[in-house]
């Protein structure tokens, strides 16, 4: 094409940049929106699982409209933000057809000293020119097209590939060491800190709890009580100060012989979706019927699912839903003892139970006590009064610490729990 006419090759390139900064304004208008639709398609689709996971909440204050509405806002704005990005993108098209119109016609105009001094006969020449425009001109707006394109998914790719990288990032880094063999379950908190983001949790807490005993962790709401016993379990990387059990930072334990040893009953309940003894077996694949059957009756679980029609064979469904929430308590507390362990943190796992269930339940705890290492956070009081010792939180602090006894004899907020909970103390 150069040696045809330079003129004509420069008055190509002009096209080419007018392309280029065309496509590079779309690249980044349509990079915007895909970032719009991207965070409008995670609103909607957030406000849906809300939407069937709150139904129950929705039907008790007849929100139905109001759902509907909130739900169907959210779609409105990923329709609007698709339609955008729909006729942006559709611009394109027209505005390479009027600049390639242009473009021919002002090779036409201006064919004559365009090609003047190389070909006779210049129409032919622009004839040819044109025709090799045209052929390089669908791949080039075909490349153009698959740029805008992909710029519009990226922000979409960038959320999947962060979710894969959360997934797969661990922040917690495990050793090789096995807790089973550990001569002791003493647990020792040193000069812990945590905090979520920029806000401070947990401060400056020492703790110690030797092994078999049993720390009640007492406190306001959001004092601080699960994110302690989550960060035992292991569940969050401390900001500064260290837990070790028997002497040894828990970041050296193993992450199998940790999990075979330590045992967590959350507060909130988590069931699966499938049978029960699914469920059990879960936590531990080995685990036998009869095991299962054993670990139900510590929980006080074992009456209700005898009545069953379908036994341990019954399928539980979303969340639990089937049972009651005491008897999903009672489940996930029988799943954590299906095998002993060495440390059993116990979040509010019997708040929901009956004075007679609970009874039964403590009943199994305080055999445990002697032989296992054991946290219990309780609002209750009646569930704290047989522990060795108590930690009262507040504001992510411990501001009391002795044996319940100890602290009733004094003027302490945990005297005040108890006294407002009128129960006696043991
Ligand atoms: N994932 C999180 N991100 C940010 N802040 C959080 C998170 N989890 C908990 N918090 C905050 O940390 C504080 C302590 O929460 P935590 O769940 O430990 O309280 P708690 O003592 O167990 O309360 P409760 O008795 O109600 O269970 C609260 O102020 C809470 O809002
Ligand atoms: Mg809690």
């Amino acid at each position: 094409m150069f040696a045809m006419s330079p003129y004509a090759v420069m008055l190509t390139l002009l096209f080419v940049v007018v392309l280029w900064l065309t496509t590079r304004w779309m690249t980044d208008r349509q990079g915007r929106i895909g970032r719009q639709i991207t965070d409008a398609a995670t609103s909607y689709q957030q406000a849906g699982l809300q939407m069937i996971s709150g139904m129950r909440l929705v039907q008790t204050v007849a929100g139905e409209d109001r759902m509907e509405e909130w739900v169907a806002g959210k779609l409105h704005t990923f329709v609007k933000f698709h339609y955008k990005a729909i006729t942006a993108s559709s611009i394109m098209q027209p505005i390479t057809t009027v600049a390639s119109g242009l473009f021919v016609a002002s090779l036409l105009f201006f064919g004559d000293s365009l090609f003047s001094g190389k070909e006779t006969d210049w129409l032919g020449s622009i004839i040819l020119f044109v025709v090799v425009f045209y052929r390089m001109l669908g791949p080039a707006t075909g490349l153009y097209g698959v740029r805008i394109t992909i710029a519009q998914l990226w922000p979409a790719l960038q959320k999947v590939k962060m979710f894969f990288e959360l997934c797969s990032r661990s922040q917690l880094s495990f050793g090789d060491r096995d807790l089973g063999k550990s001569p002791s379950f003493d647990i020792s908190i040193s000069g812990l800190n945590f905090g979520f983001a920029d806000t401070p949790i947990l401060q400056d807490i020492n703790l110690s709890i030797p092994s078999g005993s049993m720390l009640a962790l007492v406190g306001e709401s959001g004092a601080g009580k699960s994110t302690l016993a989550n960060l035992i379990m292991r569940l969050y990387p401390t900001s500064a100060g260290q837990i070790s059990i028997g002497g040894v930072n828990i970041s050296e334990f193993s992450r199998k012989s940790f999990a075979e040893n330590v045992g967590l009953v959350s507060q909130d309940t988590i069931l699966f979706n499938d049978t029960l003894k699914n469920n059990f077996l879960f936590v531990q694949p080995d685990a036998t019927e009869a095991e299962i059957w054993e670990a139900l009756k510590k929980a006080k679980a074992d009456q209700f699912v005898e009545e069953l029609e379908q036994g341990l064979d019954t399928v539980i469904q979303e969340g639990g839903s089937r049972l009651s929430g005491g008897q999903r308590q009672r489940i996930a507390l029988a799943r954590a003892l299906i095998r002993p362990k060495q440390i059993l943190i116990l979040d509010e796992s019997t708040s929901q139970l009956d004075a007679f269930s609970e009874a039964v339940v403590q009943e199994t705890i305080t055999n445990l006590h002697g032989t296992t290492t054991l946290i219990v956070i309780a609002h209750r009081m009646s569930t704290v009064r047989k522990a060795d010792a108590v930690a009262v939180l507040e504001n992510g602090r411990v501001v009391e610490f002795g044996t319940p006894n100890q602290l009733l004899m004094e003027d302490t907020m945990f005297r005040q729990m108890i006294e407002f909970q009128q129960v006696s103390p043991a």
